[in-house]
């Protein structure tokens, strides 16, 4: 474990700087956007942006951003996490996980999404990562598994929609991943997260319908099943 340090941040100059340093060489271009953007977003009240820091140098590793709110206050969304390539597998990406949590308690809310690749569609890749070993780091940490065919929207103007992604959650209160529970909230949540970045369509009608059915499954025995 490397020491480091959480902290939300707010300044302009931090979130360019994290953005430039961490997210950036993380992710691909459909999830991602434009700089500009991710600094008018990160500017409201309902993204909450956490930065690790190493405890002795100061020097960043990583950061968390939680969006609340969405549609719901009983949702949140982990919108990005990221550990710089390099500083990963030394306890960061772990600590910052708890945080976003912490934060999304915080904020009221029940469940906390993660949307990720599915590690049968999407290929590692040394910056982005390794899709199986990222579905251990979330299985780990307790997070539960929401059968639906999940994309994540176009999160701007001339982007693409990410396909064959899975959808995580970690439960915040007993009993967020109960039927009559979960499946209320996450067509709330749906019904404004998506049209909001990327309109309605027959491939979100579908999405609805499923998250009107949706059940939760531990990942780690979804990945059991799966022989990983
Ligand atoms: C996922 C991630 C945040 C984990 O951060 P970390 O600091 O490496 O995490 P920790 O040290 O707390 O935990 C180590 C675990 O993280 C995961 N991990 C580490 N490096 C990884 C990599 N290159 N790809 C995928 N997962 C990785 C593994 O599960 C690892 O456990 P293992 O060594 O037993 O396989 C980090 O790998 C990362 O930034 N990946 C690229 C961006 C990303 O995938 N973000 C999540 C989007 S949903």
């Amino acid at each position: 474990m490397r020491p480091c340090t959480i902290e939300p941040v707010t300044s302009l100059e931090e979130r360019a700087s994290l953005f430039d340093a961490v997210l950036s060489p993380s992710f691909g271009p459909e999830e991602l956007p434009p700089r500009d953007r991710f600094l008018a977003w990160t500017s409201g009240d309902d993204l909450e942006v956490l930065l690790a820091t190493d405890a002795e140098t100061g020097e960043t590793l990583g950061c968390a951003v939680v969006a609340l709110g969405q549609g719901t206050d009983v949702m949140a969304l982990l919108a990005w996490l990221a550990v710089r390539p390099g500083e990963r597998g030394s306890g960061t990406g772990g600590a910052l996980l708890d945080a976003a949590i912490d934060a999304a308690r915080a904020g009221g809310a029940h469940l906390l999404l993660a949307e990720v690749e599915d590690p049968r569609k999407h290929a590692a890749s040394a910056d982005h990562g390794n899709p199986w070993r990222r579905l251990g780091f979330y299985a780990r940490h307790g997070l539960v598994i929401l059968d639906v065919p999940y994309f994540q929207p176009a999160i701007a103007p001339g982007q693409e929609r990410v396909r064959d992604m899975l959808l995580l959650a970690a439960v915040l209160r007993d009993g967020a991943d109960s039927p009559t529970v979960l499946r209320p909230a996450l067509v709330t949540f749906l019904e404004a997260y998506v049209p909001r970045l990327d309109g309605t369509d027959p491939e979100h009608d579908a999405l609805l319908a499923a998250a009107a059915e949706v059940t939760a499954e531990p990942l780690a025995d979804a990945l059991e099943r799966a022989g990983h």
